[in-house]
């Protein structure tokens, strides 16, 4: 077992490092008060080869592993949470699964589309009345001779309103449950398909979220994504992956807080010294370093496992919920240490603390995963 990173790897942090101190960190605050999509830094992040990096380079990818993914999400939401989560969604929700049930044609012609040709992609699952209970989704699709067509609605989607290519999750057969769900590529200019409501949100305020709608919305019969009826197992497949990208952007976010701690704590100085010199600042710090560590190897452990291609529903799981919760924690004691300053925009503790508390809800809340982990113990 080699619990260090890859020189790849390293280098890997390196550069986003780099990207993230002189492109996001600068504009971070700004994008949250302004609730600004980051246009021009997700352009830099296309030209990196960041957006889309798994992908295959024959199809205009850097061909990086999962875990090179975690790391550039990691590093980017040290400083801007709502920057990790664009990427996240497009690298873990958008081209993975067009990557792993696409068929060539569908390859050939999206994962270009969503790589060099700088096309930000989304997932839609959630709808009103199935949030964690994901299967009952209303949103159907009937066959009309050579395509599809599609009516209902989706909520909470990131990337709802830039996006351009989307993952749809529909219902092709009501008699069947889950088992009757089926997924499609939708573009945005599909016939028929728009963005509705643009969600105001607590935090992650770069991040654009939207409703979507599809109101007899015409999509090509060649766009259903792996086989008819599969469209739950992609689902949740999928959110596996996914999931490992939202322990990695929680993961940064915890880290960047606890960066962000340490170096005002060894500046304040109350009673005489440095609030960092009180054995308690010391133990709040050791337990959230400790906590940051502890969810790198439970995201890294997942990434691995999912580049080696073994299961890793149960390790993406534990990840999550560790990291989102950590990140919360992290941030609410963080904001503690800085006082009343940390409750101002002066500092960006209170904007840590507002995108820490989404990581503990979406792609899976944390009971989902603890329902998620449990089913996998064989209980
Ligand atoms: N991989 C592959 N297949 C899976 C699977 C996985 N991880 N998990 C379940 N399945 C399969 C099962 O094997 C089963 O298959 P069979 O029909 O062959 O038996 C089928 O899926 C149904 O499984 P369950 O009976 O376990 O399904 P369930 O309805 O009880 O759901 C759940 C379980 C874990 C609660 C699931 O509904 C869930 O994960 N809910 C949370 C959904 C979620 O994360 N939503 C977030 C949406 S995306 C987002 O938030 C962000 C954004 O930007 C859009």
């Amino acid at each position: 077992m080699d619990f260090q990173l890859s020189q790849q790897h390293r280098f890997i942090r390196q550069m986003m490092k780099k990207f993230t101190d002189n492109e996001v960190k600068p504009i971070a605050a700004e994008t949250d008060r302004t609730s600004t999509y980051p246009a021009e830094t997700i352009d830099k992040l296309f030209d990196l080869g960041v957006m889309g990096m798994c992908v295959p380079e024959s199809y205009g990818g850097a061909g990086a592993d999962p875990l090179a993914s975690a790391i550039a999400i990691e590093e980017l939401s040290k400083q801007c949470a709502s920057t990790g989560d664009i990427v996240a969604t497009h690298n873990g929700l958008c081209c993975d699964p067009i990557m792993t049930y696409g068929t060539d044609e569908q390859k050939a012609k999206y994962l270009p589309m969503l790589t060099k040709g700088r096309k930000v992609g989304a997932f839609a699952l959630t709808e009103p009345n199935a949030g964690s209970d994901a299967s009952k989704g209303v949103t159907n699709a009937k066959l009309a001779g050579d395509h599809w067509v599609l009516n209902g609605s989706k909520i909470f989607i990131t990337n709802g309103y830039v996006a351009e290519v989307f993952v749809v999750f529909a219902m092709t057969d009501r008699t069947k449950g889950t088992r009757g769900i089926s997924a499609f590529i939708v573009e945005k200019d599909f016939p028929g398909f728009s963005v509705g409501k643009h969600e105001v949100k607590m935090g992650l305020h770069g991040s654009p979220t939207a409703e979507i709608v599809f109101q007899d919305c015409i999509v090509p019969k060649e766009n259903l994504l792996g086989e008819l009826g599969k469209g739950f197992k992609i689902a949740m497949a999928t959110l596996d992956g996914g999931r490992i990208g939202i322990a990695a952007q929680a993961l940064g976010i915890a880290e960047g807080a606890l960066e962000e701690a340490i170096a005002y704590t060894k500046g304040r100085v109350q009673f005489g010294k440095p609030i960092a010199k009180f054995q308690n600042t010391q133990f709040t710090l050791a337990d959230m370093e400790l906590g940051c560590e502890a969810g790198r190897l439970l995201t890294y452990q997942a990434a691995i496992a999912k580049a080696e291609g073994r299961r890793y529903t149960k390790e993406a799981a534990m990840a999550k919920l560790f990291c989102s919760e950590h990140a919360m924690k992290t941030t609410t004691k963080a904001l503690q240490m800085f006082g009343g300053y940390g409750y101002t925009n002066d500092y960006p503790m209170e904007r840590m603390m507002r995108d820490a508390k989404i990581t503990e809800i979406y792609e899976g809340t944390s009971e989902v995963q603890r329902i998620v982990i449990s089913g996998n113990m064989g209980l």
